[in-house]
């Protein structure tokens, strides 16, 4: 999958690319990011890129010429694939929008700076929008890196094991079971007997019920739109979930 990244800060973007799992997504060829800075499409001495908005208000906004001109050089014009605008005016990016965006082979991200951007860019150029959640920051860099890490674990090789995404948090509809690790008992506290029996159908099963109460416990705006059996949902009726 490849990623171009339009962007006023490339700078931010290397030291995350280039460690852990994304470094080696991009070592292995499973994706490819390419950098862009804005500035390189402007054309006055002091390559500005940002102005007073028309009729006064707060703050800068980003100017539509370079944006466009970067854009349409790299992805051509019209864009030759999907191009989101990273903004808190978007759409709220979760794990279905992660599984749907990691279907394209290619995908351009902008991101905004500022006050916003010249609003000829939303209207004429980008196909989409995505806030990363209901909170300001102070540009896309970091939604960028966000949505490229979660997309990124999601192409088939970039984990190393296969099912790794298949029960995460969220990719079922519900959040993920608990975890533990060497050593069995840690200050007093011991890892749940079950998980040492190695009863694979014992283990599955408690695996699905934590996941159940954990979500019905923190999140139950979740459930209404998972996947439950009736199993499920009996388990969840008796632990006081009312349909
Ligand atoms: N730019 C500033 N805040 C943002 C957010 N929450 N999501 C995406 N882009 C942003």
């Amino acid at each position: 999958m490849r990623f171009d990244v339009f962007t006023l800060l490339p700078a931010v973007f290397p030291p995350y690319l280039e460690s852990s799992i994304l470094q080696r997504a991009r070592q292995r060829g499973l994706i490819d990011v390419y950098l862009h800075n804005i500035r390189d499409w402007t054309h006055d001495r002091h390559h500005v890129t940002d102005d007073e908005p028309y009729a006064g208000g707060g703050g800068m906004v980003m100017k539509a010429e370079p944006i466009f001109e970067a854009v349409e050089s790299v992805l051509g014009a019209p864009p030759a694939c999907l191009l989101i605008l990273l903004t808190p005016q978007g759409r709220v990016f979760d794990q279905r929008a992660a599984q749907e965006l990691a279907r394209h082979e290619r995908l351009g991200l902008i991101c905004g700076r500022y006050e916003g951007v010249d609003e000829r860019i939303r209207e004429h150029l980008v196909s989409d929008e995505i806030s990363i959640g209901d909170y300001v920051l102070t540009g896309g860099e970091l939604p960028a890196l966000i949505l490229i890490d979660a997309l990124t674990r999601l192409i088939p090789g970039v984990l190393g094991d296969p099912d790794g995404a298949a029960d995460d948090s969220h990719a079922t509809g519900l959040l993920e079971y608990p975890h533990y690790t060497r050593p069995p008992e840690f200050r007093g506290w011991r890892v749940p007997d079950i998980l040492l029996s190695g009863d694979h159908a014992k283990i599955a099963k408690w695996r699905r019920e934590q996941s159940l109460l954990r979500t019905l416990e923190r999140r139950p705006d979740l459930l209404a739109a998972a996947s439950l059996l009736n199993a499920d949902l009996k388990f969840l009726e008796e632990h006081g979930f009312k349909r």
